[in-house]
């Protein structure tokens, strides 16, 4: 089974959409295996988004992190990180599919709600940033063996 780090921006957290967006994931068929509300420091902020140092963006979207608090979460399921990238819609909300989280509840790029892993080693790397090894936890939910044979 494959894990993602998802974590709802403090857009989502400031308008209410917790529990939207978490129904999403958890209707999709994913398990929620850690959660936190966590504020972001500079530092987490800054390894987060590494892979974007020196671009424009960079700086405004580390500010952005860390403006309000977010929910960090890790889900569990087949093909987690891409079942959740296709849920999450393109990075752009004015982009994204109808229906997708970021094109249901976005309009502007800078604002875009919620980050998800874009590779099984990303999602490793980001999981260990924010969640030590035993907040995410192994446990049987009931009906997965609805799932998937
Ligand atoms: O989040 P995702 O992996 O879809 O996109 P990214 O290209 O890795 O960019 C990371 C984040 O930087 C985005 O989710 C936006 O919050 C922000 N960003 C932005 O504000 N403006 C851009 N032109 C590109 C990214
Ligand atoms: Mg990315």
């Amino acid at each position: 089974m494959e894990r993602t780090f998802i974590m709802l921006k403090p857009d989502a957290v400031q308008r209410g959409l917790i529990g939207q967006i978490i129904a999403r994931f958890e209707a999709k068929g994913l398990k929620l295996v850690g959660m936190k509300l966590k504020r972001v420091d500079r530092a987490l902020a800054e390894a987060h988004y590494a892979e974007h140092r020196g671009k424009g963006f960079f700086e405004p979207t580390v500010n952005y992190i860390m403006s309000s608090p977010v929910v960090a979460m890790v889900w569990e399921g087949k093909n987690a990180v891409a079942a959740a990238r296709e849920l999450m819609g393109a990075t752009n909300p004015a982009a994204a599919a109808p229906g997708s989280v970021r094109g249901s509840y976005g309009i502007d790029i800078s604002r875009n709600v919620v980050h998800g892993s874009d590779s099984p080693a990303s999602a490793e790397r980001e999981i260990g940033l924010y969640f030590r090894p035993e907040e995410v936890l192994s446990y049987t939910k009931a009906g997965e063996d609805w799932l998937s044979e």
